[in-house]
């Protein structure tokens, strides 16, 4: 039986509840708590978040109060006149469910007396619910979050240290937490598992936050946690422990950012530092997704049971750089489940009469999920009687809220108006989806793309920790009028992509072409030193790729080329510069290549001065038509 589709509302997968890039602070010691916690949030804002709260250690429990929405909604209702010394605070940015007050942290364990916040993703968190429900546990919230105060109030009558190291070793994911108990009511303890938190040596006590910016008022010496760490922090006093439980020494950094810098954690601009995201960005977004069996776990997809088998088209709708990564998804679907795929910029969608055959399931991406045309499509599709699902990073999203099902590509809070990390984790989403799609429709035999996709984090994350100047060819492409990107099949999709990263942030017109089409007009472009962006991010089809390339050389263009390590030396005779990005998987190399292009792009604009993350004539959201 097909399934049936229904708003997603809280019974619906779709709307489960992670909650992923947020802001956490703590304090301890000798000054009110509440000041520094407010003033931290209010420097964690930048980061993106839908809801607040506080909690602060006070003798006959912990004071808790929280509101979805704006700070301001938060600093509105909070008692000021408290006094307490001990305190922690948190913005949450969901990137799934729905951010109410109920879900905004902290969360309390059943007597009101121990009350923790977390940044991160909790992937066991069922299992833990389910057994500390059985045992007697109330919860009051739909978050993972939520099983940390009670999995310490479990450990009832040892400290909150040992407590704390308890839950630490009862979690599963990709986490960090601080929790306070009003019977330890001098301490905040900090768990750090590969979500970041940094400790603060002040005057007057002892800081916590997710992110240095909330301290530097306060203080600038700091101590990174490491992996697997805990702490606990007393006015007084700072103690870490090692996974093991054994004390560790861990040296004072002094900081010198500026709180702007700070922000962007060290980086010049916030494209910067997105663009070096992406390798935790990718890891977010495939974690918990994937069964032992290298199956893709539909739920935590956003998908349900059923979903895929009765689906015998797609339709792809959305804009500029969503639109790119609809391209490369048309062709894996197509290729590897051998599923119909159109693919449709939203504002030409929307005033079409697009025939849409029985089964056509409609598939709106969208980073901000506010993008008016892509919404309007939706609208257009929904009214027709299709079912919508929804790529899109923010939860609660207009697109989020409209839609049958929802899939989060969890890259985080994207500032930067030129997307990067926001792009590549739409695409791991869909291969993820045509991956599925695969398994169920396809009966051609193949090697399984999951492990190859695994193995992106760690590849990516070396690539960026290598790069390299591209020196000449940076002033080449920013002195030049024109640059051009070629590419064959999936390439010219990525090359499409590379061509507005730098248009957009470099006000240099660019064009992207299949490379075989270059021939039938543009040719009459290329002459002496025009830049060429040569886009072979598997190699295939290299071949001819070279012949377009050779076409290229005899006028005199100057080629750039994208090609894996393993055939770099293929265009030693023909490119003036080659970016050789690590040899992988062909289907999922696509993902690989945006990282060149969105740097080349970035150098290029940086060394023209542009104000690279708020380019000219652009809205980071385009709201309206
Ligand atoms: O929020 P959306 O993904 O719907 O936005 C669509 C486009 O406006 C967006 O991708 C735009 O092209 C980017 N600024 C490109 O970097």
């Amino acid at each position: 039986m097909p399934p049936q589709y229904r708003q997603a509302g809280p019974d619906n997968p779709s709307r489960k509840v992670i909650t992923h890039v947020c802001g956490i602070v703590g304090y301890t010691g000798a000054d009110p708590a509440l000041p520094f916690l407010l003033e931290g949030l209010e420097r964690l804002e930048y980061r993106g978040y839908d809801s607040a709260g506080v909690a602060l250690v006070e003798p006959d429990g912990v004071y808790v109060e929280k509101a979805a929405g704006r700070l301001s909604s938060l600093v509105a209702i909070v008692d000021k006149s408290r006094p307490a010394h001990v305190g922690i605070g948190h913005t949450r940015w969901a990137t799934h469910g729905p951010p109410t007050d109920d879900n905004a942290h902290p969360h309390t364990d059943c007597t009101g007396r121990i009350a923790a916040i977390h940044n991160g993703i909790i992937e066991n968190y069922r299992e833990l619910r389910a057994e500390l429900q059985a045992a007697g546990h109330v919860f009051s919230s739909e978050t993972d979050t939520e099983v940390i105060p009670h999995l310490l109030e479990a450990r009832a009558g040892y400290s909150l240290g040992d407590a704390a190291l308890y839950a630490r070793q009862r979690l599963e994911g990709a986490y960090a937490f601080l929790a306070v108990s009003a019977d330890e009511p001098d301490a905040v303890v900090a768990v750090r598992q590969a979500s970041p938190l940094v400790l603060g040596l002040g005057e007057t006590g002892n800081y916590l936050a997710s992110d240095i910016t909330a301290l530097l008022p306060y203080t600038r010496d700091v101590m990174i946690l490491d992996n697997g760490e805990m702490a606990v922090i007393t006015g007084r006093d700072v103690e870490i422990r090692d996974g093991a439980g054994t004390v560790v020494e861990r040296a004072v950094s002094h900081i010198e950012w500026t709180a702007e810098e700070a922000s962007r954690g060290g980086y010049p601009h916030f494209m910067l530092k997105e663009i070096m995201e992406q390798p935790d960005a990718w890891s977010d977004c495939l974690r918990g997704r994937i069964g032992a069996d290298d199956s893709i776990l539909l739920e935590e997809l956003g998908l349900c049971p059923g979903d895929l088998e009765s689906v015998d088209r797609i339709q792809l709708i959305a804009a500029g750089t969503a639109y790119h990564a609809c391209l490369i998804a048309q062709r894996w679907i197509e290729e590897w489940a051998r599923v119909p795929v159109r693919v449709d910029v939203s504002s030409e969608f929307r005033y079409q009469r697009p025939i849409l055959s029985p089964g056509t399931v409609v598939v709106a991406v969208s980073q901000s999920g506010e993008t008016a045309d892509t919404l309007a499509g939706v609208s257009l599709a929904k009214d027709a009687g299709f079912p919508v699902w929804a790529v899109t990073n923010v939860v609660g999203s207009t697109l989020a809220r409209e839609v049958h099902r929802v899939l989060y590509t969890r890259a985080g809070p994207e500032v930067s108006v030129c997307s990067t990390k926001a792009y590549t984790t739409q695409l791991l989403v869909l291969a993820l989806l045509a991956d599925a799609l695969a398994g169920v429709h396809s009966t051609e035999p193949r090697a399984s793309v999951i492990p190859h996709l695994q193995s992106l984090p760690g590849l990516g994350a070396e690539w960026l920790s290598e790069r390299r100047s591209l020196g000449p060819a940076i002033t080449r492409v920013a002195s030049s009028p024109s640059v051009f990107y070629i590419g064959r099949g999936v390439d010219y999709a990525v090359a499409l992509e590379g061509q507005l990263k730098l248009k957009e942030i470099s006000y240099i017109h660019a064009e992207a072409y299949p490379a075989g089409e270059l021939k039938h007009g543009t040719l009459a472009l290329i002459e002496q030193g025009v830049p060429v962006v040569a886009v072979m991010s598997s190699g295939a089809l290299l071949p001819k790729v070279r012949s377009n390339i050779m076409e290229v050389r005899a006028r005199g263009g100057s080629v750039l080329a994208v090609i894996p390590e393993s055939l770099a030396g293929e265009m030693d005779d023909l490119a003036e510069t080659t970016i050789p990005i690590p040899t992988t998987d062909e289907r999922v190399a696509p993902i690989l290549a945006a990282l060149p292009l969105q740097l080349l792009a970035y150098d290029v604009a940086t060394s023209l001065g542009r104000d690279v993350d708020k380019p000219r004539n652009l809205a980071k959201s385009v709201t309206v038509e």
